[in-house]
């Protein structure tokens, strides 16, 4: 399972480009707006410093709630950066959007994805990844991973193509479940990141063979 990060700001992104383990972006208009991003043009040049940052696939969302609009919009995303995912909700005017970009080559990253249904119409639209949220699913008292098992399981069954993409990821719990239910990607904001590192055998473990080198008279 590959780990994207899921924020717009920049200092966390080189951070978690620096570690080593981050290989795609996925940014969305709240993200954005928490940095200060409030135009299309902020947003543009923000996408292209994530992509000089990270050489990986960035997520970008349309705001348009129109199929004419959110292809017009994602046309011009794709011509941002060298490795643009259009971030296109699963609404009605969604999936006529999907199926519109993806006959244009442009790879879609089917957002706000909340039900098995709606992950199997992305998919028959030309979706390149689906994201099912998990944690706002956990936020009304659905077990959110059980969708990302479910699409995954479904979608190796019927040798559907689409990638699968846990998001709204807020535990490191949640990364160790995506990976077992076999997501191919978790996109995860930069502190659950810092969480997945955490363990306190490794900290009193590290500090055991520090003072052990230094009780043997080392420096
Ligand atoms: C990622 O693509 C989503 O936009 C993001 O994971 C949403 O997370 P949230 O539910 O914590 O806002």
């Amino acid at each position: 399972m590959k780990l994207f990060i899921d924020t717009a700001n920049m200092q966390e992104i080189r951070d978690g480009a620096r570690l080593g383990v981050i290989s795609g972006v996925t940014t969305n208009p709240s993200l954005a707006a928490m940095e200060g991003i409030g135009n299309r043009e902020n947003y543009r040049a923000a996408v292209q410093e994530i992509s000089d940052i990270l050489d990986g696939p960035i997520s970008v969302e349309v705001v348009s709630l129109e199929a004419e609009g959110m292809v017009a919009e994602g046309r011009e995303i794709a011509e941002w950066i060298p490795n643009p995912w259009v971030k296109i909700p699963s609404t009605v005017a969604g999936f006529e959007a999907i199926a519109t970009l993806a006959k244009d080559g442009i790879k879609v990253n089917q957002t706000l994805c909340f039900s098995l249904n709606q992950a199997l119409l992305g998919a028959q639209a030309g979706s390149f990844v689906v994201s099912p949220f998990v944690g706002r699913l956990d936020d009304i008292g659905q077990q959110g991973m059980d969708l990302v098992e479910d699409i995954v399981s479904v979608f190796r069954q019927q040798k559907i193509e689409t990638q699968v993409l846990a998001a709204s990821v807020r535990t490191s719990l949640h990364c160790s479940q995506a990976a077992r239910a076999g997501a191919h990607i978790a996109t995860v904001p930069y502190k659950v990141l810092l969480q997945m590192v955490q363990h306190p055998l490794t900290d009193s473990g590290v500090s055991r063979f520090l003072s052990d080198w230094g009780k043997a008279g080392n420096s």
